[in-house]
């Protein structure tokens, strides 16, 4: 039965341009979408600019134009990048619509109805200056802890302390300059502390809509039964203020985060009026409709307590589960203009053009957990060159060629066709891959998918079809094993579509000549004729890379303030980590972080270990760290391990090192192991939960 899905990305900030950490979130959406769609489910995304706030109301001054100028602009450019990715949403809308208006002022009625608004009195800082009251990120001053200069608001860069603005010693307005007086105001609270709201979340949190790490977080937020650990949320902000008006306040606005995640349903409702559809269907309380917000770890918060809060007090359904990511960081460490890797959306395609490189890279990378996700952009050239084009373009570029010429295009296995197995094997594949793909464990799709690739590619090899070809007598079974081959190609690259979508339309209408789109019921159905091989896809030329990195170094610029207190953590952490690279620079005896983050050490699963036959000292063991492929690892240990023991543990591997050419074979990195001057030889084990792939560091 064919189900109903709406799906959404959080909505990103206007006041800032798409970089490759957003799109790891729009991706891994996307590919979600896309999965749904080809399955024949009704499934929608939706998505809009984040429009309101202080800082856009600030950039928009500084820019001489209105908020509602500045926001169009970006729009603009929002869509044009995520076009670019070919992130498809089904409307792309935005949070100051009339939609999003009727929405939040309706909430927010039900709420005060049911008793959980109450407004009080609180004391602020206001810049007498701009006279308005500022926001803890625009107030700067000396720590009280460390005595720094020119620190924010909420926390100090040098020595880490957070505090309330109050604290600040001399503080100043980050917008004027004047000293910031202390005044009081009206503020409106939605009363979370409530003991409905926390009942209430406590259920909602065990029914199964949050992954276990992020119902652990929630736990903590909410703390044991019997304690109350939920605090009122302020919701309102004075003027002036770029956003919606509070109902019967005048001069009182919604807080930016309170019509964010309405705009969810204000971008759909424009997307139903568009097209006839019923939203009530997908928000009333009774919707048999599935409801998933795709986000990113540091928005938990916003999504997991407030958000279904609203909801369900407004009388709405809450969402049936919400998917958490973790962060990019690039070459191992967090976006970094001063490295030039705090990239674009827009840099990128300026310089790479081919976004399904690295949807492709993401997608290799991605599995249904909150933790953070690394674009290493070495590795990115090698997985795109070696796996994507290396191993599945290959098989078509190499296959077609004999069917073209020899037999005219005509694609013929009816020898094999009435062997079972194979039709059989692609309902499996076609099985397995469906699962991991609604669990999100694309990196299990596409290790799945390329192990298949190898194995065909192994097929070609020991055929040698340029053999054959030179016999007639040899032609039928040419024609009958590239048959076989192509449509395994054709198999993939169904499979692969809801992460490669523009290759495969040109796989699909070019190369196998449909007049559409591949359907999910393509990857079990035979393939008849193919078209002539035409080039698929070029490889990612290292170069490019260096050039867009450098691009994103020059176009440096001087620090502006961020939006959310956690990014805003990020980038002090970053911060810190590059003054203490700085300060041990002079010290040689030491090394710097940068040159221990040089090792790239990684969590590994030990798929298998076996005796290498010949062999003294070593044991041959097959490595799982996250990637398509097992490495092959021989180490010396052979003295103090069963190999039948170490099957199925979890140890740590140096993933980085050369690849070195042994008697035995090749060996694609290193176990750590402990040895003293006393007799043994210990290898390590990370403690329980750490996932393989994870880094060290
Ligand atoms: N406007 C809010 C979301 C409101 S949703 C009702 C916001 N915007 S954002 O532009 O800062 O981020 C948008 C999404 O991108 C968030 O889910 C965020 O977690 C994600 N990412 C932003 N930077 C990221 C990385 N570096 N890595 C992975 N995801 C990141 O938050
Ligand atoms: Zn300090």
């Amino acid at each position: 039965m064919s189900r109903k899905i709406l799906v959404t990305s959080a909505l990103p900030y206007a006041n800032g341009s798409i970089h490759l950490g957003h799109l790891v979130e729009y991706i891994q959406t996307d590919i979600w979408v896309r999965f749904q769609k080809m399955l024949g489910n009704t499934c929608y995304y939706v998505c809009a600019d984040d429009t309101h706030g202080t800082p856009v109301m600030l950039r928009a001054e500084k820019e001489g134009i209105t908020p509602e100028q500045l926001i169009d602009r970006v729009w603009h450019e929002h869509k044009t990048d995520f076009d670019g990715f070919h992130v498809e949403f089904d409307h792309y809308g935005s949070t100051n619509s009339a939609e999003t208006k009727e929405f939040a002022q309706a909430i927010y009625r039900k709420l005060k109805a049911a008793g959980l608004i109450e407004v009080r009195s609180v004391e602020q800082f206001y810049d007498p200056v701009k006279n308005m009251f500022l926001p803890d990120r625009f107030i700067k001053g000396e720590c009280p802890k460390c005595h720094a200069k020119d620190q924010y608001g909420d926390n100090c860069e040098v020595c880490g302390t957070t505090y309330s603005p109050i604290e600040l010693i001399n503080p100043y307005s980050a917008v004027s300059g004047a000293q910031p007086e202390r005044r009081n105001s009206d503020h409106y609270f939605f009363k979370l502390s409530a003991d409905t709201c926390q009942q209430f979340l406590r259920e909602w949190t065990r029914s199964g809509t949050l992954q276990p790490e992020a119902a652990n977080k929630m736990q903590e937020w909410l703390g044991t039964m019997g304690e109350n650990k939920l605090t009122d949320w302020d919701i309102s902000r004075d003027a002036p203020y770029f956003g919606f008006e509070i109902p019967d306040a005048p001069g009182k606005y919604f807080y930016v985060w309170l019509d964010a995640p309405v705009g969810y349903m204000g971008s759909f409702k424009q997307f139903c009026n568009a097209n006839n559809i019923n939203f009530d269907d997908y928000w009333k309380q009774d919707s048999d409709a599935e409801l998933y917000h795709f986000i990113g770890k540091d928005i938990l918060y916003f999504h997991a307590l407030f958000w279904p809060a609203m909801l369900q007090h407004a009388g709405f359904r809450t969402p049936t589960k919400l998917f958490a990511h973790g962060f990019l960081t690039v070459n191992g460490e967090k976006m970094s203009k001063s490295r030039g890797t705090f990239i674009t959306a827009k840099s990128y395609v300026d310089h790479i053009k081919n976004t399904e490189y690295l949807r492709y890279y993401y997608a290799a990378k991605l599995n249904g957990t909150m933790e953070d996700l690394d674009l290493n952009l070495e590795d990115f050239v090698a997985k795109v060159n070696s796996d994507l084009i290396g191993k599945y373009i290959n098989i078509a570029s190499r296959t077609a060629g004999f069917i073209t010429k020899h037999f005219n295009g005509e694609i013929n296995y009816t020898q094999v066709e009435n062997t079972p197995e194979f039709k059989q094997y692609d309902e499996h594949l076609r099985q397995e891959v469906e699962k991991l793909y609604e669990a999100r464990e694309y990196a299990h799709v596409v290790r799945r998918i390329m192990k298949r690739a190898d194995e065909l590619n192994e097929g070609f090899d020991t055929l040698k079809p340029w053999v054959l070809a030179k016999d007639p007598n040899n032609h039928h079974q040419l024609q009958q094993r590239c048959s076989l081959i192509l449509h395994e190609f054709k198999v993939i690259s169904v499979l692969l579509a809801p992460i490669l979508p523009v290759l495969t339309e040109r796989i699909a209408k070019e190369f196998f000549g449909l007049n559409r789109n591949f359907v999910w019921d393509d990857a079990i159905t035979l393939t008849e004729k193919i078209n002539p091989y035409e080039h698929l896809m070029t490889r990612l030329d290292p170069k490019l890379i260096e050039a867009m990195v450098a691009a994103n170094q020059e176009s440096l610029q001087p620090a502006v303030p961020v939006q959310s207190e956690q990014r805003h953590a990020a980038h002090q952490q970053n911060e810190v980590k590059k003054e203490m690279t700085e300060t041990s620079k002079e010290s040689e005896s030491y090394i710097s972080i940068d040159d221990f983050m040089k090792v790239d050490l990684r969590v590994a699963h030990i798929v298998n270990a076996e005796h290498v036959a010949g062999a003294e000292k070593l044991l041959k063991l097959t490595l799982d760290i996250g990637e398509a492929q097992p490495r092959t690892v021989f180490a010396g240990i052979k003295s103090a391990y069963d190999p039948e023991k170490l099957k199925g543990r979890m140890t740590v591997m140096v993933a980085n090192l050369a690849p070195r050419k042994m008697k035995f074979g090749l060996s694609e990195g290193m176990v750590l192991a402990a040895s003293g001057d006393t007799p043994g030889l210990f290898i390590l084990s990370p403690d329980d939960g750490a996932q393989p792939g994870m880094r060290i560091k």
